[in-house]
């Protein structure tokens, strides 16, 4: 595909912050139209840098970039309209109603909003109940929300969210998710921020891993796990410490993780032998099954530890 049918297109992109912090160093990524693309890392990897420079609040070090068409270095102005930003950590106003400050933020960008327009839009984000609640009432998954409706208001091509569900409790961050797969739904190509592998396998269609201001894998989850993960793991459910020497004493990998043993496997006929070799093992397993990889073993394979919101576990 050429440059010309990508939504984003960045080349060698590097970021130097005095003295001599590389918070991005030398990336390249292009993102099609429609898609939902996440880049995905830890605290400190360069994400929200990456972001600021694509929305044009950051001028970068070097590297050519191209957004909606258009040479961002030489011509941001041209673009600003078709473009919406969630920044990260963002808090509405604490005083302000969801409605009025939709309402307000139309105004500020010149965008014509009849009051049923700001309705719907307050709808199509889930916040119809609480529009006219202080925003400083609202839950942390219903800031975001408004942040989202705000970011929206000028109906934009591309959407940045930079890290939209840090800190939220599992239900919010799936109201958030089915919120996203709204705006891909409604044409919206959607560049997201996230430290959560959950979340970027299930919402991306393409997913950069950055790591130390570098992208060390990019593609669409299911490439990545087939490429860098194992392919499948037998799990057998509460083996323990004890089904894990049983089972390696006969000579298969394992590894234990909060009372399961994990068996990977690398292809059908390794499948067989395991399966033949662990029949003959007396073990008080709960449950057996196989599971396909996540991003969170890809991740786990390319840098080599875990991690938890956003910090790595050295
Ligand atoms: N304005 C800044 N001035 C100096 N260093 C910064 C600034 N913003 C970020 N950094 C540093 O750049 C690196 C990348 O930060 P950031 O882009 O915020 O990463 P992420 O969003 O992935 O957490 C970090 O080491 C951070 O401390
Ligand atoms: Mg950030």
């Amino acid at each position: 595909m050429c440059a010309t049918d990508m939504i984003v297109d960045v080349e060698d992109l590097a970021k130097r912050y005095p003295p001599d912090i590389m918070a991005v160093d030398g990336i390249s990524f292009s993102i099609e139209s429609g898609m939902v693309f996440s880049l995905l890392g830890p605290n400190g990897a360069g994400k929200t840098t990456t972001v600021e420079i694509l929305e044009g609040l950051r001028t970068p070090t070097r590297g050519r970039i191209t957004v909606l068409g258009v040479d961002i270095l030489k011509d941001y102005a041209s673009i600003r309209g078709k473009v919406g930003t969630l920044p990260q950590n963002f808090e509405p106003f604490d005083n302000l109603k969801p409605f009025e400050a939709v309402d307000y933020w139309a105004k500020l960008f010149g965008v014509r909003k009849t009051r049923r327009d700001v309705n719907e839009m307050l709808e199509a984000v889930g916040l119809s109940e609480r529009k006219s609640l202080l925003a400083k009432k609202l839950s942390g998954g219903e800031k975001r929300k408004l942040g989202i409706a705000l970011s929206m208001i000028n109906d934009p091509e591309l959407l940045f969210l930079d890290e939209p569900t840090t800190g939220l409790d599992p239900k919010a961050r799936r109201d958030l998710w089915k919120l996203i797969e709204d705006i891909r739904g409604g044409g919206a190509t959607v560049f997201l921020t996230t430290h959560y592998l959950d979340e970027a396998e299930k919402l991306s269609d393409d997913v950069a891993i950055m790591h130390r201001g570098s992208i060390i894998a990019e593609g669409s989850p299911s490439e990545l796990i087939t490429r860098y993960g194992k392919t499948t793991v037998v799990v057998l459910e509460g083996a323990g410490m004890d089904g894990l020497t049983e089972i390696t004493r006969r000579g298969i990998e394992a590894t234990e993780v909060n009372g399961d043993v994990l068996v990977p496997v690398k292809n059908p006929a390794e499948m067989r032998i395991i399966f033949a070799k662990l029949s003959s093992i007396e073990l008080p397993v709960k449950d057996m099954y196989t599971r396909r990889q996540s991003l969170e073993d890809v991740f786990l394979n390319l840098v080599g530890t875990k991690m938890d919101e956003g910090v790595l576990q050295e």
